[in-house]
């Protein structure tokens, strides 16, 4: 097959940033995806409807096309009340994003104490609000490569005995126990997949040099869990949808030492995730997966559009440069991609 036309998809997880940032995240995203759950990890972080909404606002100023849609998300923290989530238009705002203190990029004002927070799950569930997840604990003395296995035991399984009904996305997942985690569910769990994860392994960070390039939270894991994610993507279950946690950060806070976490995927994202379905044989997967199940999950009807991509070479660029003079190296940097959405 040299193309594939599928739905318009969505991307169900990204970090879009503020300021003179969107103009080039918004517009990256918008090239081929119709709307895009958006982290709310500012700094400060967007912990109320207000925020959330002239959030939404800078992004539609920011956006190359009135056909995107950006959909917003709320950052938990322990003062998060059960009326902030009364608040919230969930049209305009449908989420509301754990992040354990700590875990991540702007994660400091996230959740020490997850059951203090049992109210406003409670809530969330009555009004229908998803619950999106990053799953990782964050104790010092647990190892980074078991910090996802950790949470599902100690936190995940518990608040779903706990709130059955909750909608919950286990986001950004990485390990063989997230896949059987999630495959073990019920309807009201699913799980975003990068392409990062889809694409590489902890070789692919550490092999031969560090690559900060390939550094995102949650860290690489052991090919034996990529394989994982590449059979749960292969299987075409409903429970797996895409979620690019494009991120971007300066180059020069990438390549540090103390580098930052997070692939900015958003200039390849949907040709890599095809590669990764074409070189798993799996092509007739792809669109459930971009376009179909993300939308299903959050209950928003699927996009009409279509979009088609050509089997064709070209090169990421080495380097982004933003009308300020700043730099973000993509990811995927220099390599070859093998698909080319086709935007004319
Ligand atoms: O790699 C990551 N980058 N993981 C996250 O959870 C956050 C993100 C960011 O905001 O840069
Ligand atoms: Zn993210």
């Amino acid at each position: 097959m040299d193309s594939i036309t599928i739905s318009a998809p969505d991307d169900w997880h990204l970090h879009f940033r503020d300021g003179d940032l969107l103009s080039e995240t918004v517009a990256a995203t918008a090239r081929c995806f119709k709307r895009a759950i958006v982290m709310p990890n500012l700094q400060p972080p967007v912990t109320d409807a207000a925020l959330a909404m002239a959030y939404r606002e800078r992004i539609l100023q920011a956006s190359p096309t009135p056909d995107f849609g950006p959909l917003m998300t709320l950052y938990l923290t322990q003062q998060t009340t059960t009326q902030i989530i009364d608040e919230v238009d969930l049209a305009y705002i449908p989420a509301a994003k754990l992040y354990p203190a700590g875990a991540t990029t702007n994660s400091q004002q996230g959740v020490a104490s997850i059951e203090h927070l049992y109210p406003v799950f409670e809530r969330m569930s009555e009004r229908g609000m998803l619950l999106l997840i990053h799953g990782e604990v964050t104790d010092a003395d647990v190892d980074i490569f078991d910090r996802e296995k950790k949470f599902i035991d100690d936190y995940l399984v518990p608040l779903k005995q706990r709130f059955p009904a909750l909608k919950t996305v286990f986001e950004h997942i990485t390990t063989t126990d997230a896949v059987k985690f999630v495959n073990g569910s019920d309807a009201s769990v699913a799980a975003t997949i990068t392409p990062q994860h889809l694409l590489l392994n902890r070789n692919d960070l550490l092999v031969g040099g560090i690559r900060p390039h390939n550094y995102c939270l949650p860290v690489l894991k052991r090919n034996s869990h990529q394989t994982s994610l590449r059979e749960a993507v292969r299987s075409g279950s409903n429970k797996f949808f895409l979620g690019t946690d494009s991120a971007p950060h300066l180059q020069h806070l990438k390549e540090n030492d103390c580098g930052c976490a997070g692939c900015y995927s958003a200039w390849g994202a949907l040709e890599l995730y095809t590669q990764v379905f074409d070189d798993l044989d799996s092509l007739d997967k792809l669109e459930g997966f971009a376009s179909h199940y993300g939308a299903d999950f959050y209950g928003l009807p699927r996009n009409t559009q279509k979009i088609t991509l050509e089997r064709s070479n070209w090169v990421m660029p080495e380097l982004i440069e933003l009308p300020n003079g700043d730099k973000i190296v993509p990811f995927f940097a220099g390599q070859e991609l093998s698909w080319k959405l086709n935007n004319s």
